[in-house]
């Protein structure tokens, strides 16, 4: 499995706080089948050089401790209201998208209004970049009229939900609109969105075997191992079943 969504990249944000939790991530995620990350941290305010070097610093300790997991780069875009700018700024390179790809992987207020939702895919899509967007099932504009998220992927965006809702984790309306997205092959990803060796693990392995008892592996690969694929290696997605 690749996870498109982990905060493991040491001292960036409310992620891993250390080297030592990176790694114990990186450890866990290997021995529950995952075979590699994209690291996305928060964008913030520290520079691309310090994004650069905490990629770069966790790459080469992981490939000392000969965990085999391959490692990619991106960030998780945060677009408030100041949106225009903040996507003029991925397009002129910083923020960064994933792995050089167009795939961006963009998060929202929770309370973003519907308006904002479909202007910035539109805008992204109009600047050639490809919004995965990040937990679609936390913002209320989706758990309160879900049929918005098939406009959202009409309009040419993606959706990772992330795998604590589908337990509950972050509430019973994303607990329900995550169902739903996943009930109508809405979503292209499940991610863990991963913070610490603790808590909100990097471990895939529960989310997948729940999804292909729930639906089926094949759906379960799609969302972990197929499309995450496609992500890395810049390969066109299409919508599960076509
Ligand atoms: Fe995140």
């Amino acid at each position: 499995m690749i996870d498109i969504h982990c905060h493991i990249l040491p001292g960036l944000d409310d992620g891993a706080f250390s080297i030592d939790d990176s790694l114990m991530m990186a450890q866990s995620a290997f021995e529950n089948g995952t075979r590699g990350i994209i690291c996305t941290p928060h964008s913030g305010p520290y520079s691309y050089g310090t994004l650069v070097n905490a990629f770069r610093e966790l790459k080469k300790e992981i490939t000392a401790r000969r965990i085999p997991i391959a490692l990619y780069l991106g960030q998780e875009v945060y677009l408030t209201e100041n949106y225009v700018r903040q996507i003029r700024d991925v397009e002129n390179g910083y923020p960064v998208t994933i792995n050089k790809t167009p795939y961006t992987l963009v998060e929202f207020v929770p309370t973003a209004h519907t308006r904002i939702l479909s202007d910035a895919v539109s805008r992204l899509r109009a600047g050639g970049l490809i919004p995965i967007i990040a937990h679609p099932e936390r913002y209320a504009a989706i758990a309160e009229d879900v049929f918005l998220a098939g406009k959202l992927k009409a309009a040419g965006a993606l959706l990772q939900i992330n795998k604590g809702s589908l337990k509950g984790f972050f509430g019973m309306d994303a607990m329900r609109t995550a169902a739903y997205l996943l009930d109508h092959y809405l979503a292209d990803f499940v991610a863990s969105d991963a913070h610490s060796p603790y808590g909100r693990s990097p471990s895939l392995r529960n989310v997948h075997a729940f999804i292909s008892e729930q639906y089926s592996i094949d759906y379960a690969d799609h969302l972990m191992l197929v499309n995450p694929a496609k992500v890395a290696a810049n390969r066109a997605i299409h919508s599960y079943g076509h």
